[in-house]
């Protein structure tokens, strides 16, 4: 490759070059030099092999996914943690399942059976695009990283798990066993899920692999759209912060259209001595409270923990460092720049199940 095209391409990657650069472990003094944001299409969502949805299937995953038909006692959807309303997450530190009541922060658990999740909701925003780096702009669906830590690849098979775990939707009327063919039957009992099945899944049944590929074609379709930064469309001020967000290290992690490398990393928030990934940064300015734990409450908390994070732990921390006032509202503004796109904000009216849409709400 001749230098004028490694340059020309450095500046459709932008951040993603760092990265590279910094692997080989060679110039690395280029690698704090920000370029331009990258020109070109937006990252395109991919879809599974058993290829693009259609609209059926993408109407019938999203009417299921604010269906408490799902959950063991029917008083939970996936949208209760993952509402429009709270950016596709629900707002809080940690959040509350089945047994609880409200919606977003204002939602109180069980006082009975209290059922609380360990982790911090993440959005589902953009969530079809995970996986997605500088290096792989088309990562094959069936091996995309969910969860915090990774422990499962693939829309499809996340979508199960909430459905399974006692704390999220299953509660303790049925068990990891019996909670699917239970679901399974109630949605074979309802005319128009079975017609909505049929058009979007032919002759397959109402199943655990038709439930979740229906969840899974809807969430491919929740991304957030045309924000300044895609827009080429950065004040002042944000074009500062870009330029201070690459100063202080943080395309160590964060970096590829999606400012995330999509791997584990470790920086010993709460004490935790594992890896979590460096989430997307895209909408980050709308999904607080931040970290696995949702620990740190606002996006100030953040960056001070940068200021004073063990830069041991990581060897991409290396180039980290803290922001002065100035520096972190430069900083604020650019991420806001990663924000304020459009996106998908309705909620159905009714649901075939005719339960209230959402779950117990208030
Ligand atoms: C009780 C709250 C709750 C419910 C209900 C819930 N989730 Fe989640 N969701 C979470 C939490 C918490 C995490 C992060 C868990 C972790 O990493 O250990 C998460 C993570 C996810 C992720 C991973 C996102 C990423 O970027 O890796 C997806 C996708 C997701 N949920 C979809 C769903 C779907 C689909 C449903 C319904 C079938 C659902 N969730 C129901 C709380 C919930
Ligand atoms: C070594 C990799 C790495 C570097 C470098 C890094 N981050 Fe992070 N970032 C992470 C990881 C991992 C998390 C999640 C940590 C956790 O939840 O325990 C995170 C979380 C965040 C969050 C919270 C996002 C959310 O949804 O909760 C923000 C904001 C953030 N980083 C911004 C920055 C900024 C600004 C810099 C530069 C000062 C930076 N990061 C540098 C890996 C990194």
């Amino acid at each position: 490759m001749t230098a004028k095209r490694t340059i020309f391409l450095c500046g459709l990657l932008w951040l993603g070059c760092g990265q590279d650069l910094q692997d080989r472990d060679t110039e690395p003094t280029d690698v704090a030099t920000p370029a331009a944001p990258p020109e070109g299409p937006a990252p395109i969502v991919q879809q599974p092999a058993t290829g693009a949805a259609n609209a059926a299937a993408i109407e019938l995953g999203r009417l299921l996914f604010f269906d408490p038909v799902l959950s063991g006692d029917r008083d939970i959807s996936c949208s209760t943690c993952h509402h429009p309303a709270f950016a596709w997450g629900d707002g809080r530190r940690l959040s509350v399942g089945t047994g609880g009541t409200g919606l977003g922060p204002a939602r109180v658990a069980s006082s009975t059976s209290p059922h609380v999740t360990t982790r911090n909701s993440m959005t589902v925003l953009n969530v079809g695009l995970n996986g997605v780096t500088a290096r792989d702009r088309g990562p094959d669906p069936a091996t995309a990283p969910m969860f915090w830590d990774h422990r499962v690849r693939s829309l499809e098979t996340q979508a199960a798990q909430p459905i399974l775990a006692l704390d999220e939707m299953r509660g303790s009327r049925f068990t990891e066993d019996t909670i699917f063919p239970e679901v399974e039957g109630r949605l074979r009992a309802v005319p128009d899920y079975v017609t909505r099945f049929s058009a979007a899944f032919g002759a397959q049944p109402i199943s655990r692999d038709t439930i979740t590929r229906a969840i899974a074609s809807f969430e491919r379709t929740l991304v957030e759209r045309d924000s300044s930064f895609d827009r080429n469309a950065l004040t002042a001020q944000q074009q500062r912060g870009r330029d201070e967000f690459a100063r202080h290290g943080c395309p160590g992690c964060h970096n590829g259209p999606m400012f995330s490398d999509y791997r584990l990393h470790r920086l010993g928030v709460s004490g935790l001595t594992t890896g979590v990934r460096a989430p997307s940064l895209r909408g980050v300015t709308k999904t607080g409270p931040y970290m696995h734990d949702g620990s740190l409450p606002n996006l100030d908390a953040v960056l001070q923990f940068y200021g004073r994070v063990d830069r041991r732990l990581d060897p991409a921390l290396g180039g980290v460092r803290g922001f002065s006032p100035t520096e972190a509202a430069d900083l604020k503004a650019f991420l806001e720049a990663l924000s304020d796109g459009a996106f998908e904000t309705t909620v159905p009216s009714s649901l075939p199940s005719g339960l209230p849409v959402g779950g117990v709400t208030r």
